[in-house]
């Protein structure tokens, strides 16, 4: 099911002009199916109006800290403990300021003292006003007291100036909630992924390459991040915007990914996972051109002599000497592209490969393969373990991954190695 479908989220609107992008922030959770409680405070109604945030709530807007409508008048204690998460956006300085002081004098700041569960704070300001020191000390009281913040970010600003104030993109604040709801399962933890294609180079205008888009690598990346896992993402050529608090390694041949796989994998902290779900080529050309190859250079007909690449996921596997981190076992997960027969071949691979684990998907299947959106994983064990999961968007895919490997990292199966 959807993350969002059924999740009720408080929005809190303070009063300024970046307002206006908290409401495709609302729009977008209406869409992936939250109910949206809108709460604005006075000065927020100067920037958007009752009817447009009703309109896209499809809820009446709650801005009276005394409404005769409530006949008990304890509005602001239901709204506070029902609600999943509660959204700030935009945080202005001067609600900032009353939060951390902890005044109670509009039903926002009244139900945000009488708030028990997550709050996200989404920062908006001047920049001047961003770094004024009396800014600075509210925002630390209210991280120490537990509030989760997204931004502010750089740039130029509605006010004319540049610099750190621009609240957050839409799209990054959605992500930040998503993290806010997402259990801990791999705090502390450090998780290495490999994703995307490689490009293995004719000469300076060609390469060899495959259909692999990245977005499975993406999405498990994404799952290991809401889950609090520390993420090195080393990744070939794709279209795709960076993971929000990834760090990133751009690489271009299947050289370059063992070379930047390794030195993930052996320096310290070192990591307590490797999911390899890249499309490594198995091939490059047996020597690059260095001038581009012309036509008339060669007979009619031009053979490429190729050489095979070295297997990452094998190599990682075969390392006996580092597979502890911290005395503790490391976890090797593959993934394989099969088409037919994917199970049986599914499992001589993971015995030629010895990772711990193998996600296996059959990319003829339809809904599955380069570029689709979903994909239909049986994932199996080097302790025996098979799990058959149905055809689900490689965002569940990457979710269940991740929980399967958070507890086989707590609790390694005694027939591991
Ligand atoms: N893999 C790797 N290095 C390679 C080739 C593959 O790390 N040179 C990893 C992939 O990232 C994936 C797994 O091995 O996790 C299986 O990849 P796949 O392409 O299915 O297997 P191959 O070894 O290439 O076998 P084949 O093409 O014969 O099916």
């Amino acid at each position: 099911m959807n993350f969002w479908h059924g999740k009720q989220i408080i929005i809190g609107l303070g009063g300024g002009i970046a307002a206006y992008k908290t409401l495709e922030v609302i729009r977008r959770l209406r869409e992936a199916g939250a109910t949206i409680i809108p709460v604005p405070t006075v000065a927020a109604l100067q920037f958007v109006t009752p009817l447009t945030l009703q309109a896209l709530c499809g809820a009446p807007v709650r801005d009276a800290l005394f409404s005769p409508l409530e006949p008990d008048g304890m509005d602001h204690i239901r709204l506070a403990r029902q609600a999943d998460l509660v959204i700030i956006a935009p945080a202005t300085a001067d609600l900032l300021a009353r939060m951390a002081q902890g005044q109670a004098d509009d039903l926002l700041t009244t139900l945000l003292l009488a708030r028990h569960g997550p709050v996200l704070v989404a920062p908006a300001m001047n920049p001047a006003m961003w770094d004024h020191p009396a800014t600075r000390r509210n925002v630390t009281i209210l991280q120490e007291d537990g509030l989760l913040f997204t931004g502010p970010e750089t740039g130029s600003m509605a006010c004319g100036e540049t610099g750190s104030g621009r609240m957050a993109e839409p799209a990054t604040i959605l992500e930040a909630a998503r993290r806010a709801l997402t259990p801990k399962i791999l705090q502390g933890r450090r998780i290495l992924i490999t994703a995307g294609p490689t490009r293995e180079e004719l000469d300076p205008v060609r390469f060899i390459s495959n259909h692999s888009s990245g977005k499975m690598g993406w999405e498990v990346a994404l799952a290991a991040l809401r889950a609090g896992a520390q993420v090195e993402l080393i990744h070939g050529p794709v279209a795709l915007p960076p993971p929000l608090g990834a760090t990133t390694h751009a690489v271009d041949s299947a050289c370059a990914m063992l070379a930047a796989t390794l030195n993930c994998w052996l320096d310290q902290p070192g990591c307590d996972a490797a999911i390899l779900t890249a499309a490594v080529a198995d091939y490059r050309p047996a020597t690059r051109q260095t001038d581009k190859i012309k036509k008339g250079d060669v007979a009619r007909e031009l053979t490429l002599e190729l050489t095979p690449n070295p297997d990452i996921l094998a190599m990682l596997s075969a390392w006996s000497g580092v597979r502890t981190r911290n005395g503790q076992q490391r976890v090797i997960v593959g993934f394989a592209a099969e088409t037919g027969n994917a199970l049986v071949r599914g499992r001589e691979k993971l015995a030629r490969k010895g990772c711990d684990l193998l996600a296996i998907n059959d990319v003829s299947a339809p809904g599955c393969g380069f570029g689709a959106d979903t994909n239909a994983v049986t994932l199996i064990g080097r302790d025996g373990r098979t799990a058959d999961w149905p055809l689900l968007p490689k965002e569940q895919v990457a979710e269940r991954l991740i929980t399967t490997v958070a507890e086989f990292i707590a609790h390694p199966p005694p027939s591991n190695r």
